[in-house]
């Protein structure tokens, strides 16, 4: 029997819907939650992402700035509207679209985002906290809304295998973190495959939770998928389609046809993680605006 589908939209419109609620509570107090994302040059991909999260956050009845930079724009430049948003009281969380272009040194900019309104999670604080367990700081959206559609999708974890394939910064190696934690949404055994891994089937094939975030499209076959488990796809990447309007498709890092017959329970790309990653970022913003009243 084909693998049901982990529909990442439905649980994200939970989610926003419960953000949206929370916002107003807020609004109600005085305070209305404000995101601002920066987008840095024109990456096609990187424009629709940012474009989805403004929209999502108006939808929630939050505050959104969008600043668009061109391409050549310098550290200087970014340091600065970073220091401004920083400063600015109607502006709870920042978000850096990544990746930059090469003449800016992210890991600076990261660190230049004051801890309190790193809504990514990516700031040496938080990342720092999430490791050691404590809830206080703010997680990556990717990973954390893959915890979340686990939980409330009834997937148990406790005591499982999560193989994890990739290392990065935003999911690879926090999502480590996150199934790590010795709590009742984790507690897994944990493995991480990555570009050096010599046998990743061997590992994979182990997975009772797979979760592919490698940026390769296709990479995981059904052969290297154990029956019966959870695979969850944060790949989306773009391939040629001349039979689609728009010249490509969208293809995540599962080769979801086969391994489908395979799996369990599986996420559809588009439509699976991603709705849950903008919700992820609503949560977190609406987290940091409700902070700022304590
Ligand atoms: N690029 C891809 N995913 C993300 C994300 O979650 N946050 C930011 N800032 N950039 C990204």
């Amino acid at each position: 029997m084909p693998a049901e589908l982990l529909d990442g939209k439905a649980i994200a419109r939970e989610l926003r819907d419960e953000v949206a609620a929370g916002t107003a509570r807020l609004v109600a107090r005085g305070v209305r939650p404000g995101l601002a994302v920066v987008l840095v040059g024109d990456d096609p991909a990187s424009a629709v992402y940012v474009k989805s999260k403004g929209k999502a956050c108006e939808e929630a009845g939050m505050h959104s700035v969008t600043i668009r930079l061109p391409a050549d724009t310098s550290q200087a430049r970014l340091d600065a509207e970073v220091d401004a948003l920083n400063a600015d009281p109607a502006i709870h969380g920042i978000l850096v679209q990544m990746p930059l272009p090469k003449q800016i040194a992210a890991d600076s900019v990261i660190r230049r985002i004051k801890p309190e309104k790193d809504v990514d999670g990516f700031h040496p604080v938080n990342v720092g906290k999430m490791l050691i367990g404590d809830t206080d700081g703010f997680v990556p959206c990717t990973p954390a809304g893959i915890q979340v559609m686990l939980q409330r999708t009834g997937v148990k974890t406790a005591g499982k295998e999560c193989v994890i394939v990739g290392r990065s910064n935003i999911v690879g190696k926090p999502m480590v973190a996150l199934m790590l934690q010795n709590t009742p949404q984790a507690n897994c055994t944990v493995t991480v495959c990555h570009s050096a891994t010599t046998d990743m089937a061997a590992h994979t094939r182990r997975a009772d939770i797979l979760i592919a975030a490698a940026g390769k499209p296709h990479l995981i076959k059904r052969d290297m998928v154990k029956p019966g488990a959870v695979v969850i796809d944060v790949g989306i990447s773009r391939v040629e389609d001349p039979s689609s309007a728009s010249g490509y498709r969208l293809v995540g890092d599962v080769a979801f046809d086969e391994v489908r017959e395979v799996a369990s329970l599986i996420t559809p790309v588009p439509g699976g993680v991603g709705p849950m990653t903008i919700a992820m970022l609503l949560k977190n913003t609406l987290r940091a605006a409700e902070r700022t009243v304590a």
